[in-house]
């Protein structure tokens, strides 16, 4: 299988699947679905500084082809993380990511301190892309000079591999891309999720308890697609993609489009294996065209 392996900084993968952030628990909620160990990594859900219960109800929404969710980063804090959760999850066989989010600059540096001695945490993924808090979150994702200034921070108290997560909801994301890779970030991840609404009409009033939320699933794919092209050009370090993956084919289409490697958000809803249902997907698709590496595939779009 050492075909699908490929490295992401100092991250090793022994594929290019793995879960996102938020729609995979801390992946041991999904072991009587599927064997942990055939997935290249688990980003577990976003992770704070202190406790936060989340958004009221209701946060969740369905859409044609998709989902809309306001769930505003509900987790019980980095030390009970690092305490109760850490010691279940260190032994599964793949590599546990952290989602780190925060609302300041010193809450992600704060959150990201107490991870450093966790051996079996090899990465973090710095959330600076999420639509459902009220302050900081998806700001710092939407500014480059702030998205530079909270990754720089991050980079002094973390040598072990920093991924950072963009927003979709930019006028250029490459922009956002290219001030994190100057100061030190060793991959982007894109996108998280684009700011939707939705309205019942009965009652007149918005769906979502916060009126806006973040939309996920098969519609935002064509947009992650091209985000993800954008901004492969753009940068030298590598781009993890995700954003409406529900088979192996769109696997592959953001493999050729430049990603180094997949995350698989909302589709775990639909199908709790389809992970290694992707992987295995990807490694028929090298038999039939005959390609010794997955790393000939990344950006291997013909123009
Ligand atoms: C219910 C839900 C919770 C999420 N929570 C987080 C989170 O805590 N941190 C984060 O960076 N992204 C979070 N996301 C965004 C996903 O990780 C992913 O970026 C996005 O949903 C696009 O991928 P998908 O279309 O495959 O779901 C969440 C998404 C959903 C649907």
């Amino acid at each position: 299988m050492d075909r699908l392996a490929i490295n992401i900084g100092k991250l090793e993968l022994k594929n290019p699947v793995m879960t996102a952030s938020g729609t995979f628990g801390y992946g041991k909620e999904y072991s009587d679905f599927i064997d942990l160990s055939r997935i290249g990594g688990i980003f577990v859900k976003g992770t704070t500084i202190r406790e936060r219960q989340g958004n009221d109800y209701p946060r969740m929404a369905e859409t044609p082809y998709g989902m809309l969710n306001a769930v505003g980063l509900q987790n019980k804090g980095v030390d009970y993380f690092v305490s109760n959760i850490y010691p279940e999850i260190k032994d599964i066989d793949t590599n546990i990511i952290v989602n780190v989010s925060g609302s300041t600059i010193e809450d992600y540096v704060e959150c990201t301190e107490k991870l450093v001695g966790l051996d079996k945490i090899p990465a973090i993924e710095l959330n600076i892309s999420c639509p459902n808090v009220k302050e900081g979150g998806m700001a710092f994702g939407v500014c480059p000079d702030m998205a530079g200034e909270v990754t720089e921070a991050v980079r002094k108290v973390w040598d072990k591999t920093l991924i950072v997560k963009l927003s979709p909801n930019v006028t250029d994301i490459t922009e956002i891309a290219k001030a994190v890779e100057g100061v030190g970030a060793d991959a982007v991840s894109l996108i998280n999720t684009l700011l939707g609404m939705a309205v019942d009409i009965n009652s007149k009033r918005p769906v979502l308890s916060t009126v806006t939320g973040g939309l996920s699933g098969p519609c935002v794919k064509p947009v992650a697609l091209r985000m993800v092209w954008q901004t492969y050009n753009a940068v030298k370090i590598p781009v993890i993609g995700m954003g409406g993956i529900s088979c192996w084919q769109d696997a592959i289409e953001f493999i050729l489009a430049g990603s180094s490697a997949i995350q698989i958000g909302t589709h775990n809803f639909v199908d709790p294996s389809i992970s290694v249902k992707v992987v295995d997907g990807i490694a028929e698709y090298l038999d039939k065209h005959n390609i010794s590496s997955i790393k000939e595939l990344v950006g291997a779009l013909k123009m």
